[in-house]
């Protein structure tokens, strides 16, 4: 399918999730898809909100992009969410400040506290969110919906850029001159906290370098879990 035909369902898509989801939300963690959307929801006007999770561990780049970003999008500005600050205290006073490293579950926790919470409180009220999902990301994200219910976070969930490869995201930042993170010219396909995300190598997975140490199988933070089959129209 040509990047023209994505598009337009992608349009489609945003235009009758507003329609009928007036209070949905994009999660913008300011990756390359998520500046596609956030441009997109800019070029056409569309009332849709944004927000961001900052879990303080964010690389310079992406710091530097935030800022990109509210002088490229004034009239879009990006409610930024920080975690609960005693939650931090306490599992860094309890187990180091890159506890992450020592076990899955020390870095499970970690995730929970910097992003899950916060994203609870980022969603909370809403009927629908937005996220910049694509399926050949992982064999995690393989089954993922357009639009689905996620049945975790209660609400309903739209991966507009479900089937765009990475070629299609490229070629829309450069075409529309979007703002993009530093990060992804070296290397980085794919950008999280700063030390839990590495720049990959030639042949790498575009995911390889998040949580490289880990294996791949357990390689989400608890954002995206699996939804609930039970789906809604769009
Ligand atoms: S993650 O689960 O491994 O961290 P990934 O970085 O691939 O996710 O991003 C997938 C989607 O999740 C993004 O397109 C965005 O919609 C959402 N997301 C991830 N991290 C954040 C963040 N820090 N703030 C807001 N949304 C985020
Ligand atoms: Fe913590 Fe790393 Fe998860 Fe960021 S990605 S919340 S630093 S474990």
């Amino acid at each position: 399918m040509s990047l023209e035909m994505k598009l337009a369902t992608t349009k489609e898509c945003l235009f009758a999730l507003v329609a009928e989801y007036p209070d949905a939300i994009l999660a913008n963690s300011y990756g390359a898809e998520d500046m596609v959307l956030m441009d997109l929801i800019a070029s056409l006007e569309l009332p849709i909100a944004a927000f961001s999770l900052d879990t303080g561990r964010l690389p310079t780049e992406t710091y530097v992009l935030m800022q990109q970003v509210v002088e490229h999008y004034p009239r879009y500005p990006i409610t930024v969410y920080f975690p609960q600050t005693s939650a931090i205290e306490d599992y860094v006073n309890r187990y180091g400040v890159n506890a992450f490293y020592d076990s899955v579950e020390l870095r499970k926790s970690c995730c929970h506290i910097r992003k899950i919470e916060p994203l609870k409180r980022a969603l909370a009220g809403r009927s629908a969110w937005i996220t910049g999902l694509r399926r050949e990301q992982s064999p995690t994200r393989e089954n993922v919906q357009i639009s689905e219910f996620d049945a975790h976070n209660g609400l309903q969930k739209f991966s507009p850029l479900l089937e765009w490869t990475q070629h299609d995201v490229w070629a829309y930042l450069h075409q529309h001159q979007v703002p993009y993170n530093a990060l992804h010219d070296r290397h980085y396909p794919s950008i999280g906290c700063a030390p839990c995300t590495r720049a990959i190598s030639v042949g790498e997975d575009i995911r390889a370098g998040r949580w490289w140490w880990e294996n791949p199988d357990s390689k989400e933070c608890g954002l995206h879990v699996k939804s609930s089959p039970l789906q809604r129209s769009i």
